[in-house]
């Protein structure tokens, strides 16, 4: 165990090492590996096992009651932990440390130290702070030589959908700097980055001065040694024919894009306040399915919000058999303080969301088995993410696993033309041709 005043001597004598636990979306999943690149060019270290942690760091999410609650599951065993490792530092980042703060501290007495999601850009120096670490910070940023990487290019959201509690955690939507979205892309391609998954609320509306998201998308899409740009999440209301234009043509965009719907009763997408009918999502469904035809569409649905009748539900089900989705997200409604939909009776019982929950993921899954039994003995081009025991770990141009025969190591960051044999529900399995 390190003692609070150390000092990190040049040659790095006295390592920390810290521990990332995140939970939550990709935005987070983004922030805490941003974190740990900064973390790391003070000389620390990052490890995986609460054991060889001095400092751990859990990123939180609040978008559902259950989250929180894993977030307090965990935090019970890193204070475990620490009873016997006293000198051990516990931070809680994210958006549950925005919503309740020190409130988090009435529970869970030992955490040192909470910085809200909307103070992500100080996060590091408060821990570096806490550790009470006099290094020099080296130049180069420590970035790991991940194939596929996220990029957030926005922050916060201005939707507020009335179930969401994002805006209130996560703040006003901005855009950040699109030069230096540019210069980050370029950065993680410089150290084998191959594909580049572009983050935000709402990545429709992305505006920085002139720069929209589709010239966005072209600008990055210029970066030599970059093959493949995904991007979500994508609102129906702001999606529109530019960025289906950019998807058909662009060779680098990948045919997949993630649209939420939530339900498909006009009734319930009202109160949601999503500002669209399900008309006007269908439309836009086939719209991109006519321009691209290989498109895989996915999309996130809540069943259980409040005054969602049977008939309501039977709409969203009718939907999900109708579009066909290449995958889908299912939530129980859970009701999120500050929201607006929280002043309404969460009238639909537990069971109910159960039932309707359980219903949605079978008819999903049933479709999901359908499409990849169709995919067998078709030919896919696939990029190659991980090497392990023989077999090559890829994806599709859609989004779908692909585990690969007939590669080696050196196969990795590479597109590789694939012939799928055999298909599962959530991955497929093929020879290199
Ligand atoms: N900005 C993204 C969504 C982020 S939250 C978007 O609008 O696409 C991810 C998903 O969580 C949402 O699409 C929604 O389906 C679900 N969700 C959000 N709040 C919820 C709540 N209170 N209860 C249940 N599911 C919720
Ligand atoms: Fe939440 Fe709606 Fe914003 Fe998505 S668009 S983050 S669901 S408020
Ligand atoms: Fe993401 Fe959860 Fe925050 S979904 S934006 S980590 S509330």
């Amino acid at each position: 165990m390190y003692n609070t005043q150390a000092v990190l001597t040049n040659n790095n004598e006295i390592i920390l090492n810290y521990l990332i636990e995140t939970i939550g979306c990709q935005m987070n999943v983004c922030e805490s590996d941003w974190l740990g690149s900064v973390l790391s060019t003070y000389g620390m270290s990052r490890v995986s096992s609460l054991s060889d942690a001095d400092i751990v760091i859990l990123n939180t999410c609040s978008v559902r009651y259950q989250a929180e609650q894993k977030a307090f599951s965990y935090l019970g065993r890193v204070e475990e932990f620490r009873q016997q490792n006293p000198d051990t530092k516990i931070v809680v980042t994210g958006c549950m440390a925005e919503r309740l703060g020190l409130k988090i501290k009435q529970r869970f007495k030992s955490v040192d130290l909470i910085v809200g999601a909307k103070d992500i850009d100080i996060t590091a120096l408060k821990i570096i702070d806490l550790c009470n670490i006099e290094a020099e910070k080296q130049e180069e940023l420590n970035i790991p030589s991940d194939i596929a990487r996220y990029v957030t290019i926005m922050r916060g959201c201005d939707n507020y959908c009335s179930y969401c509690v994002v805006p209130f955690v996560r703040g006003r939507e901005t855009s950040l700097d699109a030069e230096i979205i540019v210069k980050k892309c370029s950065l993680f391609v410089k150290n084998g980055a191959k594909e580049i998954m572009l983050l935000g609320q709402n990545v429709n509306s992305y505006q920085y001065n002139d720069v929209k998201f589709t010239s966005l998308i072209k600008k990055i899409s210029t970066i030599n040694g970059l093959e493949r740009i995904r991007f979500m999440t994508n609102h129906p209301k702001d999606l529109g024919d530019d960025l289906v234009s950019v998807m058909a043509t662009e060779p680098k965009v990948c045919s997949h894009i993630h649209i939420p719907m939530q339900s498909a009763s006009n009734k319930i997408l009202k109160a949601m306040d999503r500002k669209y009918t399900y008309e006007r999502y269908l439309e836009l469904i086939n719209k991109l399915r006519n321009v691209i035809t290989d498109v895989s569409i996915t999309t996130d649905i809540i069943v259980g919000f409040p005054g969602e009748t049977e008939s309501d539900f039977e709409k969203t089900l009718k939907a999900v058999k109708d579009i066909r989705f290449g995958g889908l997200y299912v939530f129980r409604y859970s009701p999120r303080p500050d929201t607006k939909a929280f002043e309404l009776i969460d009238d639909v019982p537990l069971e109910e969301k159960k039932r309707r929950h359980a219903i949605i993921l079978k008819e999903s899954n049933k479709i999901s088995v359908e499409i990849v039994a169709a995919m067998v003995g078709s030919m896919q081009q696939v990029l190659a993410e991980r090497f392990e025991n023989g077999v090559i770990e890829a994806r599709t141009r859609g989004g779908r696993k692909v585990f690969v025969k007939g590669g080696t190591g050196k196969d990795l960051g590479k597109h590789l033309n694939v012939v799928i044999k055999e298909a599962k529900i959530n991955s497929l399995f093929g020879d290199v041709v």
